[in-house]
């Protein structure tokens, strides 16, 4: 089981949207799937259509010991037909551990408990029916993203490739260089995915010169570009190969799909 925190502490870059739609492509690819959304504000859940404020158990159950993981994963079922690849008709499901609006006051509810930063672990611990997990993390270095932090072996940034992408990662790499020294001795950088790529943009293709350069292999060679479809799909609770699946979002992220699905994380 590869699992794989999705983070970044700006907010709109991404994380959201590729948790989703690299999820999706991994499921559409074969692989038993579980993302879990770790934002209070529930974004992730929504996006795939599920209504959080209506459902009876969430995370933050979960946390709380109050349910139990499998009591509250949610499976989703996906049909596509992608025009771009041989089978193209391609039926299965994906599962969602979903978010509600509960979790905004877990670093004050939970903070408190001894082995706070590993409430999610443990609980994660106790399953293995799945291929890749994805933690979708809020935009903030709480408590929180050191809980997905501790539950997982691989870090994914997505970086917005314009001006100031970088800003903020030193603290970034500093937090998880942290975690792995007091929390989690497994957890490594693995992927650094570049989002909302404008080929256009002379400024774009600069910022992703200096990331490539900054991360060497690590940087994804797909990126996303910037896609209008991909923030639309959100709206109808859609993947992006469910709403539009001749899309550029589409390809691009079916693309990195590929990509992870052959990345070895022992090669890194
Ligand atoms: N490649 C893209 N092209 C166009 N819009 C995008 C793209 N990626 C994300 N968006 C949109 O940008 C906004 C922020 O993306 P999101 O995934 O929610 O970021 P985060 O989770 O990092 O806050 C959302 O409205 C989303 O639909
Ligand atoms: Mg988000």
């Amino acid at each position: 089981m590869r699992r794989i925190a999705i983070i970044n502490q700006k907010g709109g870059v991404g994380k959201t949207t590729t948790a989703v739609n690299l999820g999706a492509g991994l499921c559409l690819l074969g692989e038993k799937m579980l993302l879990i959304d770790m934002d209070p504000q529930a974004h992730l859940t929504y996006s795939v259509g599920v209504k959080a404020h209506e459902l009876t158990k969430t995370l933050y159950h979960v946390l709380k010991r109050d349910a139990s993981i499998s009591d509250t994963i949610i499976e989703r079922p996906i049909d596509v037909y992608l025009p771009f690849v041989k089978h193209s008709k391609i039926s299965s499901s994906f599962h969602i551990l979903p978010s509600s609006l509960d979790l905004s006051g877990a670093d004050l509810e939970f903070g408190g408990i001894a082995g706070r930063e590993f409430l999610l672990k443990e609980m994660l611990d106790g399953i293995s029916d799945f291929d890749y997990v994805f933690i979708d993390c809020p935009p903030s270095l709480g408590l929180l993203t050191l809980n997905a932090l501790t539950a997982v072996d691989e870090v994914y940034i997505p970086l917005q490739t314009e001006f100031l992408a970088l800003q903020g990662i030193s603290k970034l790499l500093e937090t998880i260089e942290i975690v792995r020294k007091r929390l989690n001795h497994n957890i490594k950088l693995t992927g650094i995915i570049g989002t909302r790529f404008d080929a256009r943009k002379r400024l774009n293709r600069e910022v992703v010169d200096r990331i490539k350069e900054y991360f060497g292999d690590r940087f994804f060679r797909t990126l996303i570009r910037e896609n209008i479809s991909l923030a639309e799909a959100p709206g109808f609770g859609k993947t992006i190969y469910e709403y539009k699946p001749d899309s550029y979002g589409s390809r691009d992220y079916f693309a990195l799909s590929k990509d992870v699905s052959k990345r070895n994380k022992k090669t890194l």
